[in-house]
């Protein structure tokens, strides 16, 4: 049996990596599951793929295992790429998505709808005990909406609007937004990456 440790304390995140990469005579493990949840890791990378390697090289080289690790966050054209990296710590770490969405809002007051373009990002990196590591990235297209919309997901999901949908990724279910997410589209490429290494 396989194992793979994912570099990550969010049980959500955990379910839906369950999900798509479950293959035959593979484990997934969380950094919890592997006494690991206390390991400091200093995220100060600059773009998404540096964050996601930096995450799953300490564990990787911490334990000798494989290691998944994933960053991800949202970028405003209008707001030249802003949060991005920092859309976990945008307005500080505590402030509420209430507070972070309605600023954003407020950035764009004015602005069309062909300038409130956006995108989630969300990229993976899988490190190997032999010191290669591989990254794939997803995207979903959208645009920054005028209000919050829906109550699913979390983050910036109530002001993400998806024109395909004609609703907020807070208004789909969690299937319907597995399906098209950054999240989702990264782990299936992510698992055909696997496939060629003969992991999955
Ligand atoms: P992390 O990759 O888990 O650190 O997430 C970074 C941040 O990006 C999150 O805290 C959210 O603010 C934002 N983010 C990432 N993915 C999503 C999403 O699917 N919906 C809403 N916000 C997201």
């Amino acid at each position: 049996m396989k194992k793979i440790i994912v570099a990550t304390g969010n049980e959500g995140k955990m379910d839906e990596i369950r999900q798509i990469l479950q293959g035959e005579g593979i484990t997934f493990a969380s950094l919890k599951d592997e006494n690991l949840q206390d390991v400091e890791i200093v995220e100060d990378g600059t773009t998404f793929e540096e964050n996601a390697i930096i995450k799953a090289r300490t564990i990787s080289d911490l334990t000798g295992q494989m290691v998944l690790a994933d960053d991800s966050g949202l970028e405003v054209d209008y707001l030249n790429g802003e949060p991005g990296i920092y859309s976990a710590r945008y307005l500080g770490e505590d402030t509420s998505y209430r507070i972070k969405n309605n600023h954003i809002i407020s950035l764009l007051e004015g602005v069309p709808d062909e300038q409130r373009t956006a995108r989630f990002v969300c990229a993976i990196a899988c490190a190997f005990p032999d010191g290669r590591t591989i990254t794939v990235r997803g995207v979903i297209e959208g645009r920054i909406g005028y209000e919050e919309k829906g109550e699913n997901g979390f983050g910036y999901d109530p002001i993400f609007y998806v024109p395909e949908f004609g609703c907020t990724t807070a208004e789909l279910t969690p299937e319907q937004k597995n399906k098209v997410s950054h999240r989702g589209k990264a782990l299936t490429k992510m698992y055909q990456e696997l496939q060629k290494e003969g992991i999955v």
